[in-house]
């Protein structure tokens, strides 16, 4: 067994030494995000501090913490906080927790972000469900001795966020009554802002957002067979598509102020997701 799996085994059997809560479906909420965790009824809530070996978050609007919850009937985990390559982790600390949520048991991952606006035609506040991404800019989490415990050396991406839950996500905001763009998600390393020459070359890349975390999360869930699907919540417009010089603050900030629209749709999500789940139970 690699390092890798050895870590994953470890911190899940912590886990399962404190819960027996099983999660089928996993949530990680980005950055400003995690109002929606304030909302449900936790069952559980373990701290990512108590977790030995578990990499802990130092970024702006994550609390670090697993909170277990049934939502619509569905077993739950979500991550409130994640961490992120540029805190200086190495790429298999940034996706352990998505490993370590696989082998508790969870086979369908609800990735959110705050983003960048990169395709002119968006708005501050809008939601993007993710079609595809481009991770071509980071180091893969896969690199180095491939553990065949986890999945196969070389993963298939051609459709890596899953058709059904995208299904899901179009019915939800429908319900809900609010509208989505449908877009490529790039990530970038960060921690800085990118220049507005990096974004008119993500522009021609695809990219129709640009963000520092997800796309790696997605390869590791994928590697693993977990399904997923992702939001990004467009905190700002990207680097030379506003006059408005970039803060964390500032994405903070619109990110509390569609939480209340983004809490909505997240339970609606969960709500169709269930029967998708409990299809796979069948
Ligand atoms: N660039 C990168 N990451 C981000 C941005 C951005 O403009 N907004 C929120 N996360």
């Amino acid at each position: 067994m690699g390092q890798d799996c050895k870590r994953m085994d470890q911190i899940c059997q912590a886990i399962k030494k404190q819960t027996d809560f099983r999660p089928e479906l996993g949530l990680i909420l980005g950055s400003g995000l995690g109002d929606f965790a304030e909302q449900i009824q936790a069952e559980t809530v373990l701290p990512y501090s108590t977790l030995e070996g578990f990499p802990q978050s130092t970024a702006p609007g994550h609390k670090g913490r697993f909170i277990f919850a049934h939502i619509s009937g569905v077993p739950c985990v979500l991550m409130q906080g994640r961490v992120h390559y540029y805190e200086g982790y190495p790429m298999s600390d940034v996706v352990l927790p998505v490993r370590v949520m696989a082998e508790l048991g969870v086979g369908h991952l609800l990735l959110t972000n705050a983003a960048g606006g990169v395709n002119p035609a968006y708005k501050v506040g809008d939601f993007m469900l993710i079609t595809d991404q481009i991770a071509s800019l980071v180091p893969s989490p896969l690199i180095g001795p491939n553990d065949e415990q986890l999945g196969p050396r070389f993963p298939d991406m051609t459709e890596a966020y899953d058709f059904d839950m995208r299904q899901c996500v179009l019915k939800a905001a429908a319900r809900c009554g609010l509208s989505l763009q449908n877009g490529i998600y790039l990530q970038t390393t960060g921690p800085q802002f990118e220049t507005p020459a990096e974004i008119r070359l993500y522009r021609c890349m695809g990219a129709d957002a640009v963000g520092m975390s997800t796309a790696c999360e997605v390869i590791a869930a994928r590697h693993r067979g977990v399904k997923v699907a992702g939001i990004s919540c467009i905190t700002n417009m990207a680097a030379g598509l506003s006059d408005q010089p970039l803060s964390s603050d500032d994405v903070n900030e619109t990110a509390r102020l569609v939480g209340g629209d983004f809490s909505r749709l997240l339970r609606a999500i969960v709500a169709e997701l269930s029967e998708l789940i409990k299809g796979r139970n069948i």
